[in-house]
């Protein structure tokens, strides 16, 4: 029985049609509708309910671990977009079953946590002065001296790959970090595909076969690290992988799929965080003032308010496990609920002034952009670090960067994962050769 002939939701069809109208514009009418019309409204596109409200969205990460699927974790009954489970292990999960956005229950909860523990703020704030910070100046050095740049593709596409590939000790040239990035966004076109009914053959052919060749590049370098001697991340992987897993039963290629999971999860995000971040501060100079004047904790705040207003995720699905209710509406085992993280992050009912950009907000750091509750993302605290010493680098290297007039204008880009680009600016000259170890 579909939904529309068990009951008569609110539906998207009113307010503008589904969610992927959103795909490419600025969604935030798009959500204040949905919002208005109801906290759970039935997108007939998408086969889906949407949750719009903060209340709503929180009560789903709190019972994510047992009420709702995750949308990587396979399930026979549901196979996702109607594909063989080999042939999904071998696209979501590289390959392996225990790759963790694909593992349920305690098997998932040990890998969380070792996650968690790896990329602690106690870890982070040895990586932030040592291997981050460098980074980022480096990047800023390679413009600085011209006086304009293109950010997203000449900083942030670089940053965040630049870090994780020195935290597993890859190669670092930039072909070698652009070829695997662009691997990793083909990766993500289907991903965002898997809110909707049909899969293109096409679409999922040129996905598996970038897959394929993130593998081919990354395994000989996963595959050197096997002595476990190294101080890099495989190495500390390969010297237990036990410890990582919470299993004995792994194999070497659970192993390099970890590793593409990392890259997976930890370079898009952040560069599209990094994009969306500097918008903000493009946009509004006033706000360099507060942070210069506010020193680290303004800017630790600010990054938090970026990823609230732009956290470059809009949206997450789940499937629930069995009957229940949202916010009163009859929700069956089976259904699909998509959490509108975006909409959740300005609703006017949880946020003063939901738009605008408040560095003192009370509990800045509850918010969704790393979603909340048991799948919330293991890898926040490496991106936090990241974030703030890029604010702190250009507010410090390019005090008085603004947009470009002259070049074409930033626009809001995608649907699933989104950002503002190109982020063409003009600034001061400034001197390369910055000395990144000096104290923030
Ligand atoms: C600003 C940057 C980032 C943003 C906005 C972000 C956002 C998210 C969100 C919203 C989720 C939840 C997905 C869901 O439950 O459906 C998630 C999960 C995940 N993230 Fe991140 N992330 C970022 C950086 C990172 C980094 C740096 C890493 C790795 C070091 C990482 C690795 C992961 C992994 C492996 C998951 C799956 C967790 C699970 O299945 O339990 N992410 N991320």
């Amino acid at each position: 029985v579909s939904v529309s002939e068990r009951r008569c939701p609110i539906t998207t069809a009113g307010l503008g049609g589904s969610l992927t109208t959103t795909a490419d514009v600025a969604p935030w009418d798009y959500f204040d509708r949905v919002r208005e019309a109801g906290d759970v409204v039935w997108d007939e596109g998408l086969n889906a309910w949407l949750v719009s409200s903060y209340e709503l969205v929180k009560d789903m990460t709190r019972r994510d671990h047992d009420l709702w699927q995750a949308p990587f974790v396979p399930d026979p009954e549901h196979p996702p977009l109607g594909l063989p489970l080999d042939e999904w292990t071998d696209f979501i999960g590289y390959g392996s079953a225990l790759t963790m956005s694909m593992s349920e229950g305690p098997l998932h909860d040990h890998q969380h946590g070792w996650w968690m523990k790896t990329f602690s703020s106690r870890v982070m704030g040895v990586w932030r002065d040592t291997l981050i910070r460098p980074i980022v100046h480096e990047r800023i050095d390679s413009f600085v001296a011209r006086g304009t740049a293109e950010l997203c593709t000449e900083f942030a596409d670089l940053v965040a790959p630049r870090v994780v590939a020195s935290v597993m000790d890859l190669p670092q040239d930039d072909d070698f970090l652009r070829r695997l990035s662009g691997l990793s966004h083909q990766r993500i076109v289907l991903k965002q595909r898997q809110a909707e009914r049909e899969l293109d053959p096409a679409l999922w052919q040129a996905s598996l076969a970038a897959t394929r060749e993130m593998h081919d590049l990354l395994s000989p370098y996963i595959d050197a690290r096997r002595s476990g001697e190294g101080d890099d991340l495989i190495s500390l992987v390969w010297r237990d992988p036990a410890a990582v897993f919470g299993t004995d039963d792994y194999t070497e290629q659970d192993v390099v799929a970890l590793a593409e999971s990392v890259w997976d999860g930890a370079t898009g995000t952040t560069m599209y965080t990094t994009c969306n971040g500097l918008y903000l501060l493009l946009t509004d100079p006033s706000l360099r003032d507060d942070l210069r004047a506010g020193g680290e904790p303004a800017v630790a705040n600010f990054v938090e308010e970026a990823l609230r207003l732009y956290g470059p995720v809009m949206f997450r699905p789940r499937i629930a496990k069995r009957d229940t209710a949202l916010g009163g509406t009859a929700i069956r085992a089976g259904d699909k609920v998509i959490a509108v993280i975006g909409a959740a992050n300005r609703d006017p009912a949880r946020y003063d002034r939901p738009a605008a950009v408040d560095l003192g907000r009370p509990s800045p750091r509850n918010h969704f952009g790393f979603y909340q509750g048991a799948r919330s993302c293991p890898g926040q605290g490496l991106a936090r670090v990241e974030l703030e010493e890029i604010v702190t680098a250009v507010i410090d290297r390019m005090p008085d960067v603004r947009i470009d007039a002259d070049a074409p204008p930033p626009r809001y880009r995608e649907l699933l994962m989104r950002r503002w680009e190109p982020l063409n600016v003009a600034f001061t000259p400034g001197e390369p050769g910055h000395d990144s170890a000096s104290p923030r």
